[in-house]
């Protein structure tokens, strides 16, 4: 096999930033994906209807003119959001779920959810209003093992939301371990995971490959080879509730190359061929297009795209930087050798 062509697929998880830092990418996300869950951790963050409309508008006047690219809001909970809040933005077209980050979990989380238990209003009303939660499903607590705090998170957490709210929507977003796509089966219909291009190529080992390797750090952490194993198993297998979300988080080189370096994987640039290449590990493509183009759509309840992509097989080299403000931003798999392009996107 040589070429593949899928319907045109989406990014159910992505990080956009804002002004000259998202226009000097948000180009490649347009070419490789229809839409795209847009991430709210701006500085200060996306909280209400009105700044994720006006975001979404600087989004869509930095793209090139005849792009169809469409971008999905979220809202970024915080300790302050209110029902109203909600039910205002559950009314928008544009707007598709509410991001909980535990306070401190990552970049940008600072404004983040201190105490899970206060937002149980807010839960009630989105399971009412039928708008998704997405979650980043790590613990903060200092005790706990950094590689672990996927796995604590879900038994500390994640279970008590599902039991006290098991129509709400949930999307457990980068997965890292097998725990979670244990979880993830175990559930019904309500919850849903994305996985990364990266968590499916590297394990932990890549954070330490001849010395400390900054563009491989990012949140959640990736762990041990038995669970890139169960995420790739878990993607390439066809299962429903798994689908694609880049988690693609750009920051600059001399802020990753640093003493205490940001944490975020940029992958956009390339993003299906680097999923092509997972796939392609596992020798097994049956289920690419589902992955990458309809169980998202399915599980979000919006209609699959209607145009398609084409990859071929190739040999070709990611770029080893990337134009970028302040210094350049150095892509994932910098100068390594992928084996799928993506030719044509319509
Ligand atoms: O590595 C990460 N980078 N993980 C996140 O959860 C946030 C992201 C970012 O915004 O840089
Ligand atoms: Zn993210």
């Amino acid at each position: 096999m040589n070429k593949i062509s899928i319907i045109t697929p989406d990014d159910w998880h992505l990080h956009l930033r804002d002004e000259s830092f998202m226009t000097a990418i948000v180009g490649d996300s347009a070419n490789q994906f229809g839409r795209a869950i847009i991430m709210p951790n701006l500085n200060p963050p996306v909280r209400d209807c009105a700044q994720a409309l006006a975001y979404r508008e600087r989004i869509k006047a930095a793209l090139p003119k005849q792009s169809r690219f469409e971008p999905m809001m979220t809202l970024y909970l915080t300790d302050h959001t209110s029902i109203a809040d909600i039910k205002t933005a559950s009314k928008s077209k544009f707007i598709h779920g509410a991001k909980l980050y535990p306070a401190g979990a990552t970049t940008n989380s600072d404004a983040g959810v201190t105490d899970i238990g206060k937002l149980y209003p807010v839960f009630e009303q989105m399971q009412k209003s039928g708008f998704m939660l997405q979650v980043h499903g790590e613990v903060t607590s200092p005790e706990v093992d950094i590689f672990d705090r996927e796995k604590i998170f879900i038994e500390r957490q994640l279970q008590r939301i599902r039991k006290d709210f098991p129509e709400l929507g949930i999307v457990f977003e980068h997965i890292t371990t097998r725990e979670a796509v244990e979880f993830v089966r175990a559930c019904d219909a309500s919850l849903a995971a994305t996985i990364t291009p990266h968590h499916l190529l590297i394990n932990r080992n890549a954070l330490f490959q001849g010395g400390i390797r900054p563009h491989h750090y990012c949140l959640p952490v990736a762990k041990r080879e038995r669970h890139r194993r169960a995420l790739l198993e878990a993607a390439c297998g066809g299962e429903k509730f798994f689908f694609a979300g880049t988690d693609s988080a750009p920051h600059s080189k001399s802020a990753k190359e640093s003493a205490c370096g940001c944490a975020g994987i940029y992958s956009a640039h390339s993003a299906v061929e680097l999923y092509a290449e997972a796939f392609e590990s596992s020798a097994d493509f049956t289920h690419f297009e589902t992955f990458m183009s309809c169980n998202g759509a399915d599980f979000y309840g919006l209609p699959q795209n209607t145009g398609s992509i084409t990859l071929e097989r190739t040999e070709w080299t990611i770029p080893d930087s990337l134009p970028y403000p302040e210094s350049d931003l150095i892509p994932f798999k910098a100068g390594q050798t992928l084996h799928w392009k993506l030719v044509a996107n319509g």
